[in-house]
């Protein structure tokens, strides 16, 4: 009886094994001699270029120092660490082999010429809503690079993430696959935004949080992740007591200073990706957002701004010294450290000395890109002379560091410093980065 148990168990196992290699099973696609640059139409090619930059695929594709698009660049995800690919045309290295059906399929499906599922840290999920006619120019833009010989760097993903084929029920589970369909109820405006939204920018990727499978939680549309120790904030409900305008948003979007400061961190290399874009396109996103960026504060929002300002500009009072110690040293310390740059003494605000009453890295509910930004700075965009904040790793402690957050969240949030701060500190001065902090 056991025995037959057994053989029945034995049998089931290896169909079960057999069914899913048949599910995950894809075919390769026959190579081809990789084109001669002149045989795309230079319009296609530049169009190509613009969908490549606002795509923002050399930033993913590139290594530190290594030429653009020949791949290399390390990613430490939670799943382990994972290199991108060289996507010059280089025939041995690089897709210089791959037809354009073949790079089709990458970007619709998440699957390489070879056949071998790829891993969704490529946002083939976003990409797939593309159209085929911008697929045909990207595919055109990337066969008239320059060919750079690159070998793919080998993984080191965790037992059982490495396992390719396991991507297949990923996919089944998640990929959403074909082109973007407009939605015919919305204004063109709001279809472009959301066209490019969804598909070629991927904010969902940084903005909408994830499954324990690494998935975006479609049922929360940006409503908040955390990347690479930032968090990208929610982009559906406002942290900050500012409400986002369609106008901020495009001020924002096109690296320029608002309010509540600027793009930081990993939003950096996407808002020079963005540049690429025409205007018109980055009012199409800001109309797609506008939509659904709820205020966190119903109160009107002047009178809120207003009273917060209002409040960042004063002191704290001698007998608040006297009986909270730890808040004078906070304000002492914020005064000496980051007053000269940050405070609008009450005033009308002044774009370039960011509001911190208004800034989301200190309304939201997690301290890291407050402690990013203090632990190394703010670089000024393309590094160009302008405003810029130094890093003050080396020049405060942890402790200093939490005295001032707690004086900045009382003061300016109304809110008690955010709980387990010094362990987030300590933590965050020594985690690995897929991206450099300082840009
Ligand atoms: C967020 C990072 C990221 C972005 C943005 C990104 N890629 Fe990738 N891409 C990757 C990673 C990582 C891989 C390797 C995945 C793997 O090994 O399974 C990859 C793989 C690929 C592949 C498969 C190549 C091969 O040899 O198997 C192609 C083609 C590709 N990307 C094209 C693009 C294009 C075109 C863009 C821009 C429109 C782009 N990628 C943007 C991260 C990215
Ligand atoms: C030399 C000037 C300078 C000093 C000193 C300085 N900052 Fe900044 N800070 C900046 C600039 C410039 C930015 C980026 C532009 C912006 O956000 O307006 C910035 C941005 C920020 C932001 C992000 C605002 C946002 O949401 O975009 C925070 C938070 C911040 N600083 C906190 C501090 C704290 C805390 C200190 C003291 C430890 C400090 N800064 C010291 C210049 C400075
Ligand atoms: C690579 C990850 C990444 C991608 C992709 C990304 N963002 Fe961000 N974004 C961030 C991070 C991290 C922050 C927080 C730092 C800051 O405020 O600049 C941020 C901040 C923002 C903010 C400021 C929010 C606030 O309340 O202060 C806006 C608005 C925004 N992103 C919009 C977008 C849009 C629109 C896109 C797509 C075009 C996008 N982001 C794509 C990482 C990303």
């Amino acid at each position: 009886m056991f025995r037959r148990w057994l053989l029945g168990f034995l049998v089931l196992g290896v169909a079960g094994v057999l069914g899913f290699m048949a599910f995950a099973w894809r075919p390769a696609m026959a190579p081809i001699e990789t084109p001669a640059p002149n045989a795309f139409a230079p319009e296609l090619v530049a169009k190509g270029k613009v969908l490549a930059e606002a795509g923002n695929c050399a930033s993913c594709h590139t290594a530190e120092g290594q030429p653009r698009f020949a791949g290399g660049h390390v990613f430490h995800t939670p799943f382990g660490i994972l290199h991108s690919t060289n996507i010059t045309p280089d025939p041995e290295t690089g897709i210089g082999r791959w037809s354009e059906t073949a790079f089709a399929r990458a970007m619709r499906e998440g699957v390489a010429r070879d056949g071998s599922h790829l891993f969704p840290a490529f946002p083939f999920d976003h990409f797939t809503k593309l159209t085929d006619a911008d697929i045909k120019a990207l595919y055109a833009y990337l066969m008239t690079l320059a060919p750079a010989s690159a070998r793919r760097m080998p993984n080191d993903l965790l037992f059982p993430f490495d396992i390719r084929a396991l991507q297949a029920a990923w996919k089944a589970l998640y990929l959403d696959q074909g082109a973007f369909r407009p939605n015919p109820a919305r204004s063109e405006e709001w279809n472009r935004g959301a066209y490019l939204v969804e598909g070629l920018t991927h904010c969902g990727a940084c903005h909408t949080p994830r499954n324990v499978l690494g998935a975006e939680q479609t049922g929360h549309p940006y409503a908040g992740s955390l990347v690479d120790g930032w968090v990208p904030p929610a982009l559906d409900l406002s942290a900050s007591p500012a409400r986002w305008t369609k106008e901020e948003l495009v001020t924002f979007l096109r690296g320029g200073t608002t309010v509540r400061g600027r793009a930081v961190g990993s939003m950096g290399p996407v808002i020079k990706a963005l540049a690429a874009l025409p205007d018109s396109d980055i009012q199409a996103i800001a109309a797609y957002f506008i939509d659904f960026n709820r205020p966190l504060n119903p109160t009107p929002e002047d009178a809120t701004v207003k009273a917060l300002r209002a409040a960042a500009g004063k002191g704290v009072p001698m007998t608040v010294w006297k009986r909270e110690p730890r808040r004078f040293r906070g304000e002492q310390l914020y005064v000496t450290a980051c007053g000269s740059c940050h405070d609008n003494g009450g005033s009308t605000p002044v774009a370039t000395r960011s509001e911190l009453a208004l800034s989301t890295a200190l309304w939201q509910r997690s301290p890291h890109n407050f402690i990013n930004i203090v632990l190394d700075g703010v670089g000024s965009p393309d590094d160009a002379p302008g405003p810029m904040m130094p890093p003050f790793r080396n020049a405060l402690s942890d402790r200093d560091i939490a005295e001032i957050a707690d004086y900045l969240r009382r003061t300016r949030v109304g809110e008690p410093l955010w709980p387990f701060f010094g362990q987030a500190v300590q933590t965050m001065r020594s985690q690995p980065r897929s991206w450099p902090v300082l840009r």
